[in-house]
């Protein structure tokens, strides 16, 4: 393999966003590090390019460890982000509000090209402590890397989600389902591997750079429209219980003593805000991409959970 190839660094390359990236970033010919705190979980990436094209790098999100990581790299992508905190080290303010920065500010000391960095749709909008963090992450991350391009998906779909997944699996034992705050908020969901191309465009294009892109599909849908689609495609229909806010964010403190909790109040407070793009804001169009429309790709990943299986009755779904 020859050096003259571009080198980039991708913080939180394990993850689910990340992974894709990856896959994308390999086919077009970067050598990649992936910086993780567990590089073992970065070893079946490997394959996904030539030997030694993708090397995990050990990251434990220290100054020294991330400049070490972006040392030598024309792009960096941060992928890194959490839905809940624990304990002292995983909080919002060090993962969502502090990192950014710290990785902006390696990557402008180190003169990288370009910077990319993945935060949440809505944001701007939202009063939840993940929205904030999250929007304090982009601000710290534009003063130390101004030319930083930020990337605002909705809720993230794709096989090894963590939205259609879960209800999928709670509703293989729930006779139940919880329709927060009357299940009116309304989401834009975007495909994870628009979303890895997004970030692929975002690298080539100059013009990106120093812009904000909130990412969305091509169709809106309430929580309730969510749901019916994902009965639709598992063929387990389970009625739902309409759960007022208030009820709901008591439910999330008590979840939240949970060592993996389902549900926070945080998250019931993330949820009172519509998670779709604004008007006047750079979309996926504007990178040239058409979104992939959800109907066509919860099929491929939500099948094995029909009654029976991937290979089962699909009248029944
Ligand atoms: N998925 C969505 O629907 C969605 C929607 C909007 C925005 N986003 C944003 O997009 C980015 C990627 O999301 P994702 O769904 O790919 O996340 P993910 O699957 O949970 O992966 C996040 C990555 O962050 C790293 N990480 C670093 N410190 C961590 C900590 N203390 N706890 C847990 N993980 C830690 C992990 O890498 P190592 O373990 O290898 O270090 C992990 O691979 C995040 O910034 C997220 O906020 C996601």
């Amino acid at each position: 393999m020859t050096h003259s190839l571009p080198l980039a660094c991708i913080f939180g390359g394990t993850g689910f966003i990340g992974r894709q990236v990856v896959r994308e970033l390999s086919a077009k010919g970067y050598r990649l590090k992936i910086a993780t705190r567990v590089p073992e979980r970065a070893y079946e990436l490997k394959t996904c390019g030539t030997v030694g094209q993708i090397v995990p790098v050990f990251c434990d999100y220290t100054a020294n460890s991330v400049a070490q990581a972006v040392q030598g790299c024309d792009l960096v992508v941060n992928c890194v982000g959490i839905l809940f905190e624990r304990g002292r080290r995983n909080t919002f303010q060090k993962i969502h509000a502090e990192l950014p920065g710290l990785i902006a500010k390696a990557c402008y000391e180190s003169g990288v090209k370009k910077y990319i960095h993945l935060s949440a749709l809505g944001v701007d909008r939202a009063q939840s402590k993940y929205a904030q963090s999250k929007k304090a992450g982009e601000e710290a991350a534009q003063k130390a890397f101004p030319s930083v391009t930020i990337l605002r998906p909705s809720i993230v779909f794709g096989a090894g989600d963590g939205f259609f997944n879960l209800f999928a699996r709670l509703s293989l034992f729930m006779p139940v389902l919880p329709l927060i705050g009357g299940g009116h908020t309304r989401f834009q969901p975007v495909f994870v591997g628009d979303v890895a191309d997004a970030v692929v465009k975002a690298s080539t294009y100059p013009e990106c750079a120093g812009h904000i892109y909130e990412l969305g599909g091509p169709d809106i849908y309430t929580f309730r429209e969510l749901y019916d689609l994902m009965f639709r495609h598992t063929g387990r229909p389970r009625p739902l219980i309409s759960l007022p806010w208030g009820i709901a964010k008591i439910q999330g403190t008590l979840m939240g003593f949970l060592p993996r909790p389902l549900l926070t109040a945080d998250q019931v407070e993330t949820l009172k805000t519509d998670n779709v793009v604004s008007s006047g804001a750079l979309t996926l169009r504007d990178l040239g991409i058409e979104g992939t429309a959800l109907s066509t790709i919860l099929p491929t990943y939500l099948s094995r959970f029909r009654p029976g299986g991937r290979f089962g009755d699909k009248k029944a779904a």
